[in-house]
């Protein structure tokens, strides 16, 4: 059966060109309205003009389809509030919600600067935090939101050149992974999209048949499985080329050592043990951890664990 969006309301920030652009089209021909959000500008952040999302608004309707543009800039709350306000003014509800938007300001540590390294958490964690906000109470009023949350390899995994968008980018996961405990009760799902994808930000970075396989159509499929009736939950996809993957943040079994080997010297001598991947599990929440450690105190100091 074909996945579809009638009846659905969905907004896409920086989706006037590049991967957004792609998601907010098929959306669209799949029935959703969408809000098309761009600020315009340069990949830096610089400059800005609303055209690009009037251009996919434009295409969007040739093709059929319903949407509206929208020039907000995602890293000034009062402008996108009143994004979600446009929304529910014209259709009167928001279900889903894709944080693309975004920017470069790529320099190494030493060279980079903390008003870039401010301004890309600016767009990218703030940007995520500031839409999800303005939507967050009117997924729980409806008992239904679905939420994509766009990361990066760079973040899960660094890349040269990238502190700042690196944080930026491990920072929405730490925000989905609380926001699905959170929203679980009232049908709100969140997952992360980690892309690769030949856009305007990665001309130049990428070879050249590289690039011509990595079109952002390959990806945007693996956005609509995540806002689906049935998505998955608090899951990372890893989407590019037509190639689909899952990141996980895992945490190895680990080892306690008795009191006497609590010391650096301790862990240098049972490095293996703590770090075998043998025995590593994705915990569901926080306190699993603290369950894990100390229920293997209790067991090596032989405490009754019940
Ligand atoms: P892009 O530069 O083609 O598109 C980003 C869009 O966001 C632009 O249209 C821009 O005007 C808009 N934008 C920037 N700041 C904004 C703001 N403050 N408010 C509203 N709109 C704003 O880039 P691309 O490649 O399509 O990237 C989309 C998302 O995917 C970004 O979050 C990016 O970090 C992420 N990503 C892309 C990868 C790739 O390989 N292209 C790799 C990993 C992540």
């Amino acid at each position: 059966m074909s996945i579809r969006y009638d009846g659905k309301v969905a907004i896409v920030t920086g989706s006037g060109q590049g991967l957004g652009r792609c998601h907010a089209i098929e959306l669209a021909k799949r029935g959703a309205r969408v809000v098309v959000n761009d600020l315009g500008g340069n990949v830096d952040g610089s400059g800005g003009g609303s055209e690009a999302a009037q251009a996919v608004v434009a295409e969007i309707e040739a093709a059929g389809g319903e949407a509206i543009a929208n020039g907000a800039n995602v890293a000034d709350y009062g402008q996108v509030e009143a994004m979600v306000q446009q929304a529910m003014d014209k259709w009167g509800r928001v279900d889903i919600l894709v944080n693309n938007a975004g920017i470069l300001r790529d320099k190494s540590f030493a060279k980079g600067s903390l008003d870039d390294f401010k301004l890309v958490l600016d767009v990218h964690l703030m940007g995520t935090v500031n839409c999800t906000k303005a939507c967050w109470d009117i997924m729980r009023e409806q008992s239904y939101g679905r939420i994509v949350v766009t990361t990066s390899s760079s973040g899960l995994y660094g890349n040269f050149g990238q502190t700042n968008y690196g944080s930026a980018k491990l920072g929405v996961i730490g925000l989905m992974n609380t926001l699905v405990q959170e929203g679980a009760k009232y049908n709100i799902r969140v997952n992360a999209l980690a892309p690769t994808a030949g856009t305007r930000m990665t001309e130049g970075l990428i070879p050249e048949e590289a690039f011509a396989l990595l079109t952002p159509e390959t990806v945007t499929p693996a956005v609509l499985y995540m806002v689906s009736e049935d998505a998955p939950n608090k899951t990372i996809i890893c989407a590019g080329a037509g190639a689909y993957a899952v990141a996980k943040i895992v945490e190895t079994d680990g080892a306690w050592l008795p009191p006497e080997e609590q010391t650096p010297e301790g862990i240098a001598a049972h490095w293996d043990a703590i770090s075998s991947p043998e025995g590593e599990r994705q915990p569901e929440a926080g306190f699993e951890q603290t369950v894990k450690m100390t229920g293997k105190a209790m067991e090596g100091l032989g405490i009754d664990n019940k």
